[in-house]
């Protein structure tokens, strides 16, 4: 199994990303709480939240990080943060995304951060995801496996209920051959189901098996998409 955060990235790809990053920002306003995504196009959002603060074009901005990676960088940009609760809830936050469907389902956690990320996301008012092109998909499940956060205890237990759902389970691995561990200590499981039909449905049925900490679903949350392709960046608000 191949680490899915090393996937090669184009100059155009990361420039999308870059893009798509930056233009997000200008949903943040002076004084908010902001949730800080994590990944390879969540980054520039928050690179730009610290140049924007350094310039005193915003003010009074709080981040919450949705990893130790982009804690570690928002601490380096000089953006104040809240580390470990949420006194506030979160005005805005901007994270990466997968595969994202027409109706802006999508599958988070090809960087391994998905359980705080979804803890971010169910605490935002408005979750804003950017993607360059590449990840829009007519169905989820056509072009990512779900990533799942499971403990390690009973692991292969889980492995078993997993491949009853008709998934075909791969344990992450990290560069040396070891298994991936997140920040929170757990093992990073990406399930292939291929083109997922019934999204609440198994979602319901992963939520409800003791030892899969969260999955990477997150299903009717973004309020916002952003997308960078040749043509130029698009903003749409969650269809209803
Ligand atoms: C991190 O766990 C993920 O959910 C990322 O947000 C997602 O994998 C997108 O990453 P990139 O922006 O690096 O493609």
């Amino acid at each position: 199994m191949t680490n899915l955060t090393t996937s090669t990235t184009t100059d155009s790809q990361a420039r999308l990303k870059r893009e798509a990053g930056e233009y997000a920002v200008r949903f943040v306003e002076s004084g908010m709480v902001v949730g800080l995504g994590t990944g390879s196009t969540a980054i520039h959002a928050v690179r730009r939240i610290g140049a924007l603060l350094k310039q005193g074009a915003l003010r009074d901005i709080v981040g919450f990080a949705t990893s130790t990676a982009t804690l570690n960088e928002a601490k380096a940009l000089g953006i104040p943060l809240l580390t470990e609760d949420l006194p506030r809830a979160i005005d805005v936050t901007i994270d990466g995304a997968d595969e994202v469907d027409p109706a802006f389902n999508v599958i988070k956690g090809g960087g391994g951060a998905l359980l705080r990320e979804k803890i971010v996301a169910q605490a935002s008012r408005r979750l804003v995801i950017v993607v360059d092109q590449r990840k829009l998909s007519p169905q989820l499940g056509v072009t990512w496996p779900v990533p799942l956060e499971v403990m390690r205890y009973g692991y292969a237990s889980q492995a078993r209920f997993l491949a009853s759902l008709g998934g075909q389970v791969d344990l992450r691995l990290a560069a040396g051959g070891s298994p991936y561990v997140t920040d929170n200590d757990n093992w990073i499981v990406d399930c292939h189901f291929g083109p997922i039909d019934a999204l609440d449905a198994l979602a319901r049925k992963l939520e409800g098996r003791a030892g899969i900490v969260e999955h990477g679903l997150f299903l009717h949350m973004a309020t916002d998409l952003v997308v960078a392709g040749a043509d130029g960046i698009r903003h749409q608000t969650r269809p209803r």
